[in-house]
């Protein structure tokens, strides 16, 4: 052999030797190599695995024979009652994870078979309430005492928080959302998030994107142009992403822009992973998409609740070509990443027994440091030892959360009737003996309804007062109407005897109303409800109305506690209130062609969501975004800012002092109104607010704000970029998104360019968007 020869057969043999292992760590030996799963060896142990372990990865075991007919999850093994797991792989040290729903707290079975302890957990004001606290330092000690129960209880994950934006007071879940504002859904689930995960444990924020109605939520195409997208419903996801870093996101059910959410590439990469950066893994909603060899394209890692056939589709999807091995193996590193992050990947001892008394009096103040007084003319707060005819159901039946995925199995929850009670008050016990009859004869008549669940949500028919209310207004001292709604999840709420009044309730105020004012007695009104109602038809015929939306378990005693004036009403509206629905900008549109079972939603209104369009339109709400009353009065002064022209960033503060008699706490908020260039502006916008302290009578404190240059920005879409325009920008400081108190000017010199993002998410169809 001449020098060439030795040197070719030398290259052969090495190649050979590369070669053979490599062919030969075929599926037999790939089991045989067994490395461990720990933080720094992920990438390797994806290398260990089977196919069919990978599979095992990114698709969950399914519901068993748990699965209900219903879309919502539900399965048994260690944590009876949880929504999902994931698959061990024992060989390679990975456990099984558990996740559960939902954002109003844990929700498992409270009973598990031949077992005589109890699992309860605590039911949470829910979140519409909670953000009308506008206080992220609450919302996160709520989150921390949520995230305890996750973990006390064996859990890994919580599916929650809910941050789509509330775009039509008729969608059925709008309780389980924050707010019609972006900015402050953000904040909000970032403070959520924060305090859960503070406990090592993690959350799935949901739904990503665009889910805004319960009807054909599971096929719908919500057909949204990119500025809306971005500013409206992505900028909430985007916040909370870059603030508290998530573990894993929930793809939503519907179609965005022509592609299920699931199945969104622009979505999950463009967006997700490459705007923002996003490092944790992403799950279907349950059951969720159609094409789980495109969800897995799409970066969507895991498929919950998962299953056999599902399994299989995968399986052959890798032997036909059509899935590469590695799309799965990103998907499966990214959730191994969180993975090894888990409670059960560190076999922490869960206890199963959180401090359920602690967390119910966090509960109790966290309803009450947000429910919102819509109106008070001296009414509130009463006396105790006041005698009061308590009418309405659900004073008496209080629905203290909506229903589906996101109601949890609370111990017990305080009535309006039983909180008033322990409150001081005198509650008329002949008028309760007549509700709490009447509720007990429907619950006979009805037994299959008695407890609002699933896609189910009757209430109970209210009772018509007539000659009744005469006798109480002479033998009581003030009369206290409840008004109650509940929905939730699979359906959208009516606008007839739903978002309206039945006739029956409007009759019952009025006569309310007539009888105790006749003696100069007055009538409160609480509302009850997971979402807004019509107020305008009703409003002048009381003296105070409160609204508690859905106070979770302690409702009654948070309510009491308003009500007599032991915490004074600090939660403001984190959505408007319209004079009718016909007001509501997409109410032409919701919730899409045809009707009854829409295929497809246009969100015609484009940014103009919620007060950005009854403000730069005109339109007079019943109560607007930001409002609510205080039993003490605050004044705002002496607004500075730092220059008069923005460069990176402008530092701004006022003052604010509580000019009445009673301590209490303000909501300050800041909209800022941009100059209209090339791109279209809603007059003013959220941009930031801040909480005071409690105030005592006379007591001040200074507020500062620093504005950034993305807190000026627009979504330039042909550019697809975040930019400010040259002009004029108003600081208005305000207790509402009306009432501003303060304001001042700045100025922008040329055009910045805050931000370049990914080209994604475009229509396919034409869109008409609403503009000024
Ligand atoms: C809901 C999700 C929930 C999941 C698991 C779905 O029906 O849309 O919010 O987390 O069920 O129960």
């Amino acid at each position: 052999m001449d020098r060439l020869n030795t040197n070719m057969w030398l290259v052969v043999v090495v190649l050979l030797l590369g070669i053979i292992p490599f062919k030969a760590l075929g599926q037999k030996e790939q089991v045989n190599y067994q490395p461990q799963l720990n933080t720094t060896n992920i990438k390797e142990v994806v290398a260990a695995m089977s196919l069919e372990e990978k599979i095992d990865i990114v698709v969950g075991p399914g519901m068993g024979n748990r699965r209900s007919t219903a879309v919502i999850g539900r399965i048994g093994g260690a944590v009876p009652g949880a929504a999902g797991r994931t698959n061990a792989i024992p060989r390679l040290g990975i456990p099984s994870t558990i996740l559960a729903d939902g954002p109003a707290g844990l929700r498992i079975d409270p009973k598990r078979k031949n077992d005589d302890a109890t699992y309860y957990a605590t039911a949470w004001p829910t979140g519409a309430l909670l953000a009308s606290s506008w206080d992220t330092d609450l919302v996160q000690k709520v989150g921390a005492s949520m995230g305890n129960e996750v973990l006390e209880y064996g859990v890994d994950i919580l599916l929650a928080p809910g941050v789509n934006i509330q775009r039509n007071p008729l969608n059925g879940r709008n309780y389980e959302y924050y707010s019609e504002d972006p900015y402050l859904t953000g904040h909000i689930g970032s403070a959520m998030i924060n305090g859960i995960q503070s406990n090592g444990v993690g959350t799935s924020i949901k739904h990503f994107v665009a889910n805004n109605q319960e009807t054909n939520r599971q096929e719908v195409d919500a057909i949204v142009g990119e500025r809306a997208l971005r500013e409206i419903y992505l900028k909430g996801f985007k916040i909370a992403i870059k603030n508290s870093n998530p573990w894993t996101v929930m793809t939503a059910y519907n179609q965005v822009n022509g592609k299920y959410a699931s199945e969104n590439d622009d979505l999950l990469i463009k967006i997700l992973r490459e705007d923002w950066g996003f490092d944790g893994y992403t799950v279907t909603d349950w059951f969720g998409g159609k094409n789980r060899v495109a969800q897995m394209w799409a970066g969507n890692n895991m498929l919950q609740p998962g299953g056999r056939s599902q399994k299989s589709q995968l399986m052959e999807a890798v032997e036909n070509g059509t899935l590469k091995v590695e799309d799965l193996d990103r998907n499966v590193e990214c959730i191994l990443n969180i993975i090894v992050k888990t409670p059960s990947f560190k076999q922490f001892k869960f206890s199963n027994k959180p401090d359920l008394k602690a967390h119910a009096d966090l509960a109790r103040s966290a309803a009450a440091e947000s429910m919102v007084m819509l109106k008070n003319n001296g009414a509130l707060p009463l006396k105790k030892e006041t005698k009061v005819a308590l009418f309405g159901v659900t004073s008496y039946n209080i629905y203290i959360g909506g229903t589906g995925s996101g109601d949890v199995n609370e111990a017990y929850s305080v009535s309006i009737a039983e909180g008033l009670e322990k409150g001081g008050f005198i509650v008329d016990e002949s008028l309760k003996a007549i509700y709490t009859s009447h509720i007990e004869n429907d619950l006979v008549e009805n037994p299959k309804l008695k407890k609002a669940s699933f896609g189910v949500t009757r209430l109970i028919p209210e009772l018509e007062l007539e000659q009744l209310v005469d006798k109480y207004a002479s033998v009581t001292d003030v009369a206290i109407y409840t008004i109650g709604r509940n929905a939730g999840e699979h359906s959208d709420r009516r606008i007839d005897n739903d978002f309206n009044l039945s006739d029956i309730e409007k009759e019952n105020i009025r006569q309310i109303s007539d009888a105790f004012h006749r003696l100069g007695k007055k009538l409160i009104v609480l509302i009850n409800s997971g979402g807004v109602i019509e107020t305008t038809s009703w409003k002048n015929n009381t003296d105070a109305i409160l609204l508690c939306w859905q106070p979770g378990q302690e409702a009654g005693n948070a309510v009491a506690d308003i009500i007599n004036g032991t915490d004074n009403p600090s939660g403001k509206l984190t959505i408007t209130f319209p004079e009718k629905y016909e007001d509501t900008p997409s109410a032409k549109s919701f919730p899409g062609i045809p009707v009854e079972k829409p295929d497809q939603a246009f969100y015609e209104e484009g940014i103009y969501v919620g007060y950005r369009y009854f403000n730069s339109f005109n339109v007079t709400p019943s109560y607007e975004f930001g409002y609510g009353l205080s039993y003490t009065t605050f004044e705002y002064s002496g607004l500075s800012l730092s220059k008069s022209k923005f460069k990176d960033s402008i530092d701004l503060e006022f003052t604010i002092t509580n000019i009445g008699e009673r301590a209490g706490k303000e909501v300050a908020q800041l909209y800022l109104s941009a100059p209209s260039g090339k791109l279209d502006k809603p007059s003013a916008e959220l941009r930031k607010f801040a909480k005071t302290r409690l105030l005592q009578p006379g007591e001040s404190q200074t507020i500062s704000f620093t504005l950034k240059g993305k807190d000026l920005a627009s979504f330039d879409t042909e550019r697809s970029m975040w930019i400010a325009e040259p002009g004029e920008y108003k600081v208005n400081i305000g207790a509402s998104s009306v009432d501003f108190r303060l304001s001042e000017i700045f100025k922008v010199k040329k055009e910045i360019e805050v931000e370049k993002v990914n080209k994604a998410l475009v229509p396919l169809v034409d869109i008409q968007e609403l503009s000024k």
